[in-house]
């Protein structure tokens, strides 16, 4: 189970910056979007990155030449999968677009094609039904900027073969990307459970009067090395980000999510983090 040439469908944020470093680390890539203005943009955008890393000689103009070779924008989905050996699902969050696509990924796809979702809510089992062997199907769930962070998480479903799964951690270390397995579907997977149990420990703290803002910021930079505190971290993620999440999860459960009622009235007031100058803490 070789892969070779690469299919991305959607060229937002996610899935231009997976095709890039897919094309970067030596495969042939092909990139989709069903927007033209986006398919326009996400060339003009790789040019634009690859120029960067030539102005700071992380690259050679020569290196830059053979990577614009191998990656392509294509028109048309059919067009992206046709000699894909892997295709990654990258389009907007919406079910029954995504179903769509893997309807169509399956119908135009070479037989053995690896297929693989991008969610970060939904896992590849709820594509079952739209593919023709669901063996071949998986998560590949990369985090936010792709071309940056080292971590994928690779999620089977029940029926992912083992093949799959090694071919697919093989393919995230020739993208000098560190696999992490998920061996069984879960939400949310490891680096946002993770992440979440942390927020929620930082809110409950402060919501009951046990530490500030700025200290529980502090435990987890000087405590434990962290690079950002998460007060710090939600600001830069977003209030109204971390709030949907929040009222996503209450709207399902019934229960009230802690810090819920906060992020309520900041998201009311505005203050949604770093891009509105002000979240938890001030920035203007
Ligand atoms: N943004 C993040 O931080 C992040 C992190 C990890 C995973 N994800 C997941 O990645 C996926 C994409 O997220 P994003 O942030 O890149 O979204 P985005 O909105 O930036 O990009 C989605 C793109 O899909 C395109 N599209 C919609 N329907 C299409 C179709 N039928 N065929 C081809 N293209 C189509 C849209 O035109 C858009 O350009 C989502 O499933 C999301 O859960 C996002």
């Amino acid at each position: 189970m070789e892969i070779r040439k690469v299919a991305v469908i959607g060229g937002g944020t996610m899935g231009r910056q997976i095709a890039l470093n897919a094309a970067i680390s030596g495969y042939d890539t092909k990139v989709t979007d069903t927007i033209p203005a986006v398919r326009e943009n996400v060339k003009k955008w790789a040019d634009e990155y690859l120029a960067g890393r030539i102005a700071k000689g992380r690259m050679t103009a020569e290196q830059v030449e053979e990577i614009k070779a191998r990656f392509a924008v294509a028109e048309t989905t059919q067009e992206a999968v046709k000699d894909a050996d892997l295709v990654i699902e990258a389009v907007i969050e919406r079910e029954d677009i995504k179903k769509e696509v893997f309807r169509e990924i399956s119908r135009f796809a070479p037989e053995g094609a690896i297929l693989t979702t991008n969610s970060s809510r939904m896992p590849s089992s709820t594509f079952i039904d739209c593919v023709k062997d669901p063996s071949r199907l998986a998560n590949t769930h990369y985090n936010n900027p792709a071309l940056v962070m080292k971590v994928v998480e690779i999620e089977q479903n029940e029926k992912t073969s083992e093949e799959t799964v090694q071919a697919l951690v093989d393919f995230c270390v020739k993208n000098k990307k560190t696999p992490v397995r998920v061996r069984k579907e879960i939400d949310g997977l490891v680096v946002s459970r993770i992440l979440h149990a942390i927020n929620e420990e930082a809110l409950f703290l402060v919501e009951n009067g046990y530490c500030s803002i700025e200290d529980v910021d502090k435990a987890c930079t000087e405590g434990l090395n962290h690079p950002m505190g998460p007060y710090r971290l939600m600001d830069l993620t977003g209030i109204d980000l971390n709030f949907d999440i929040r009222r996503n999860e209450y709207e399902r459960t019934g229960k009230k999510p802690t810090g819920y009622d906060l992020f309520k009235k900041y998201v009311d007031e505005g203050r949604l983090g770093k891009k509105s100058g002000k979240g938890f803490y001030d920035y203007t």
